[in-house]
């Protein structure tokens, strides 16, 4: 199994580029099922969780090819992915498959839709929470789904097509918005999902249904509006720059001091972060060609921050910044408000010398002046990217172990990091 080797102390300075957000292409290759035309995406990112993807819509009969550089393309690019699900040959998603990657479950919502019948493993369980699917199953029940648990399985059929509802969404959900988004594309009718999540992914995938032919208004607001079309086609879209990788190269230079050029990166998508960035005691500049981070001599400031829905701070940067704090000025407080159990980092930054104690939801950071390396294991993808934060700051070498999860969500991780100083690198085997 691979490992990663860090030998912190580094500053960093350079050029990140930013790839494109795994969790808005996930959800568009899924929607690519919503239709018989081809999907073209570009900017997709090179990431497990993405090629964990094309051999589950590989499964339901879905063509994908990716397409190779073009002259002129930047060599940080990302992938163009051409999908077609012009004939779907099954409409199970097996345990198998779907165990692997929970945002599998959402081809649920596409085949329902359009093939009128879906049997879709549940996804069980994982590192940061139970993350049920009830409210999933709520939204395409009253779309008008008839849906039963049978050996793990959930079956959805509706032979006469579904039908535009008022769904509304009891606590915030981004899986539960995406699904009643992709489903209500094709209902009979009207949809108007009220508490509907507002991540900026929503609005992309939005944004590509509606290239697709979908009519949806409101996408990013609380209240979003679907008239129901007999078909999608065609459409061709770019995956929109992702914030958690960006938010985590900037709380990377915050931690170890330099300056450092965030390519690509939208500052209005996760303006809450900079923000927290900021009073930590680092210079955020948004320029035309993305943001500028750095941080020269001062120390980090203590923060108090509870994660929330969009816009508010984002759980998959609460690590993070938890790592962060380990090395502030005094006593942080971070409060997790989205996942029950995503503290499974704090035992791991402990290995590190970092001293934070639980207090139910919420995690007191007392900061230290120095972290110290130490063989680490990476427990959850964003969990994972926190411990490789601590050791770029760390004095000597940090193993990280169990490294399968940074490579589902971070793309060439070591290299970026390498172009900027740090002392990193993967060991195979
Ligand atoms: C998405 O997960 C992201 N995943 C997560 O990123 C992210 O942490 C999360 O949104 C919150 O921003 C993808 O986009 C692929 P939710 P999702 O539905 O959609 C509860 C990463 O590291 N809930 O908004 O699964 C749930 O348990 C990942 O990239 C129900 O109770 O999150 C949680 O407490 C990790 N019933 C809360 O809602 C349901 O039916 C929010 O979950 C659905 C959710």
């Amino acid at each position: 199994m691979d490992r990663i080797r860090i030998v912190g102390g580094n500053k960093l300075n350079g050029t990140i580029p930013i790839s494109g957000a795994k969790n808005a292409a996930l959800p568009l290759m899924i929607a690519a099922l919503l239709t018989d035309e081809t999907l073209i995406l570009d900017n997709v990112p090179r990431l497990a969780d993405v090629a964990q993807l094309q051999r589950i819509l590989g499964n339901h009969g879905v063509d994908i090819m990716a397409a190779g550089k073009r002259p002129g393309d930047h060599e940080y690019q990302g992938q163009t992915l051409h999908i077609s699900a012009a004939n779907i040959i099954d409409t199970t998603a097996p345990y198998d498959l779907v165990s692997k990657m929970r945002a599998s479950f959402w081809v649920i919502a596409p085949l329902i839709a359009r093939m009128k019948e879906a049997r879709v493993s549940l996804p069980g369980g994982c590192a940061i929470g139970t993350r049920p699917v009830d409210l999933l199953i709520m939204a395409l029940e009253k779309l008008g789904a008839d849906i039963v648990i049978d050996g793990g399985y959930v079956v959805a059929k509706a032979p006469k097509g579904l039908t535009g509802a008022e769904i509304e969404f009891p606590k915030v959900t981004v899986s539960g918005t995406h699904v009643a988004l992709m489903a209500a594309t094709l209902a009979d009718g009207t949809t108007v999902i009220t508490n509907a999540a507002c991540e900026p992914e929503i609005v992309d995938v939005a944004d590509c249904l509606n290239k697709m032919g979908a009519k949806i208004s409101g996408a990013g607001t609380t209240r979003i509006v679907i008239e129901g079309v007999k078909k999608l086609g065609a459409a061709r879209h770019t995956v929109l720059p992702d914030r958690i990788e960006t938010g985590t190269y900037a709380m990377a230079v915050a931690m170890t001091g330099g300056d450092v050029q965030l390519a690509g990166a939208r500052p209005e998508l996760l303006q809450s972060a900079l923000d927290v960035l900021t009073e930590a005691g680092t210079t955020i500049t948004p320029n035309n060609e993305g943001i500028r981070v750095t941080r020269n001599g001062a120390g980090i400031n203590p923060v108090k921050v509870a994660t929330a829905p969009f816009p508010g701070f984002p759980t998959d940067l609460q690590a993070q910044l938890m790592a962060l704090m380990a090395c502030a000025k005094g006593a942080s407080h971070i409060t997790e408000t989205i996942f029950e159990n995503r503290f499974m980092h704090v035992q791991e930054l402990a290995r590190f010398g970092a001293r934070i104690s639980l207090d139910g939801e919420t995690a007191i950071i007392d900061g230290i002046p120095k972290l110290k390396g130490a063989p680490v294991m990476a427990t959850d993808l964003r969990a994972s990217v926190s411990l490789v934060i601590a050791a770029l700051a760390a004095e000597g070498e940090t193993m990280v172990n169990r490294i399968y999860h940074l490579d589902r969500g971070f793309e060439r991780l070591e290299e970026k990091l390498s172009a900027c100083g740090a002392t990193i690198e993967r060991i195979s085997g």
